[in-house]
């Protein structure tokens, strides 16, 4: 095992020259922006996904500069199908920290790195060594089990006391040289040779030391989390719809869909079904709106807590009378290009194609 400590860093990086991944668009360059925008885009999402909105979000928004002048709406437009939105709006948030706070210049520390909205340890850590060539320890969930399997680690994962020592474990690891490489190379092997289910360990550089493999404990390693059940909600989602647009509303900054533009809602994040009345009474006062509200559509969502059974009731609209709160009538056509949630963006692409009547 000590033996196994000494060479693993060289080993992962010698792997990673000739069985890594090269061609990423973000291992081309040594821009911190660049750097980081990957790696928040890459949190919690696969390299194929994340591939086509990295490079549109760079045309529209190409320096730290340009995105922290940009609208927020215009933000989350490019965000639009990618989820888990907070990246984004925290990424809108540190972009004008550092052009207020740290003049204009992406801070050069993971340590600094960590100070900024939505940037947490472990891609602080990533950023740095990619963009500056820190010694710093990545320690994502690809990495822990990574590390867990080949060293034999039994800790239950959801544990403060386990995150400390594994990351005092990672750091005990790291290269005096090759910072850059061995993190790429780290990564590679846990989303590509490591993976959580059906591993290839025959391709595994430590096929013949990985303490999981001998005993037989890589369906174990790490740990697995315990499964929660999700809970079931029930919502209603008001189609508002005149002939050439459809009435959106902001959704509030925090919470659900924060700051997307969405159909009118009940509550999504309380008990099932509630304000399910008072959002259909508010539309169906209204003095412009002919007949009345008929559930249109249903889908459902899955979030990471709970899954959300929604239905949609449509409402056709003579006029485009003013609903309240923070909403506006949107043309039809302009839909796509606004920041919306993606089951609403389907939804609504559904009914433009006249999918729904
Ligand atoms: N996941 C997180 N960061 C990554 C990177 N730089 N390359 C590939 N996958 C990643």
């Amino acid at each position: 095992m000590a033996a196994l400590k000494e060479t693993f860093a060289a080993r992962v990086i010698a792997w990673q020259r000739h069985a890594g991944r090269h061609d990423l668009p973000w291992q081309k360059t040594r821009d911190a922006y660049r750097i980081w925008l990957s790696e928040v885009m890459l949190q919690q999402t696969q390299v194929a996904t994340v591939l086509p909105y990295y490079e549109r979000f760079l045309k529209a928004f190409p320096d730290v500069a340009t995105l922290a002048r940009a609208a927020p709406d215009e933000v989350m437009a490019h965000w639009s199908g990618l989820g888990y939105y907070s990246r984004a709006r925290n990424l809108h948030r540190a972009a004008r920290d550092v052009v207020e706070h740290h003049g204009g210049r992406v801070p050069q520390s993971a340590a600094l790195l960590e100070t900024l909205p939505g940037i947490g340890r472990s891609s602080a850590a990533a950023i740095a060594a990619f963009a500056f060539g820190e010694r710093a320890a990545i320690l994502d969930g690809n990495v822990k089990r990574v590390l867990c399997r080949v060293f034999g680690i039994e800790r239950p994962m959801q544990k403060q006391s386990t995150e400390r020592e594994l990351v005092g474990f990672a750091l005990g690891l790291l290269p005096e040289h090759g910072i850059e490489r061995y993190t790429q190379g780290l990564m590679d092997l846990g989303a590509t040779v490591c993976t959580a289910k059906a591993p290839r360990c025959p391709d595994c550089p430590f096929a013949n030391d990985c303490i999981a493999r001998a005993s037989g404990r890589i369906a174990t390693l790490p740990a697995p989390r315990e499964k929660r059940i999700t809970p079931r909600r029930k919502a209603s989602f008001v189609l508002a719809r005149h002939s050439q647009s459809v009435w959106l509303e902001r959704r509030p900054e925090r919470g659900i869909w924060g700051g997307l533009w969405c159909l009118p809602a009940s509550a999504l994040d309380a008990r099932s079904g509630a304000g399910e009345a008072q959002l259909l009474e508010r539309f169906m006062k209204a003095p412009a709106q002919a007949g009345v509200a008929s559930e249109f559509a249903r889908f459902e969502h899955a979030f990471t807590h709970f899954t959300l059974l929604a239905s949609v009731f449509a409402i056709d609209c003579r006029r485009e009378d003013d609903f309240g709160r923070d909403g506006r009538w949107v043309p039809w056509r302009d839909c796509a290009s606004l920041g919306l949630p993606a089951p609403i963006k389907t939804l609504l692409l559904d009914v433009q194609q006249g999918l729904f009547r």
